[in-house]
């Protein structure tokens, strides 16, 4: 895919200093990975204040965890198999791309840990550290990495990713929301 190369009037408003979550939501950047991504931020940031209370119960909270669990892995799997695959064929934008497959690879396993523990000690512990986790994730996501992705990569070329974002996502809504971890693994193995 095409790498930018010069300076150009998106880039000006989507500097690095200035973090993703600042920028501008003009008409032009619609369909752009980037804004596909806040977007998509926005219910897991506001399930994760639920969640990452200490006093959290599984008999009151269980219901919260799973719709958490589910964005979780529908917005992780399509992030992975779009901006990921990307940033790491990218210099400059590797480590990142693989530093995002590592956590996404951890949260994962703490929510299979979580769907497992018959210990509701363990399983209010495991889904406090999940959230604080996914938490920081989504800040460096938006204080740090999306902002390098905007002075790396071409408008046209994060609308590229943007539009697969969208096919790949769509593809596990279809066939995903709300569903049991089974059929989840169902479809991430068909997706793997
Ligand atoms: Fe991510
Ligand atoms: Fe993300």
């Amino acid at each position: 895919m095409k790498k930018k190369t010069t300076t150009t009037k998106d880039t000006q408003s989507l500097s690095a200093h200035q973090p993703a979550s600042k920028m501008k939501n003009d008409r032009a950047l619609e369909g752009d990975v980037i804004q596909l991504i806040l977007r998509d931020h926005q219910p897991l940031k506001k399930l994760i204040q639920t969640l990452k209370k200490s006093e959290i119960e599984r008999a009151e909270n269980e219901p919260t965890f799973e719709e958490f669990a589910g964005l979780l892995i529908i917005h992780a799997k399509a992030e992975e198999k779009s901006l990921y695959v990307e940033m790491k064929g990218t210099p400059g934008l590797r480590l990142e791309g693989f530093e995002g497959d590592t956590e996404h690879a951890i949260a994962e396993q703490l929510v299979q840990e979580i769907n497992a523990t018959p210990d509701d000690h363990e399983w209010s512990a495991k889904v406090k550290v999940l959230a604080e986790s996914v938490e920081h994730h989504i800040n460096e996501e938006e204080e740090h990495m999306l902002a390098k992705v905007a002075e790396t990569l071409e408008s046209s070329a994060r609308q590229k990713i943007g539009d697969l974002y969208t096919e790949i996502k769509g593809e596990l809504e279809s066939v995903h929301r709300p569903l049991p971890l089974r059929s989840r693994k169902i479809i991430e193995n068909r997706l793997n």
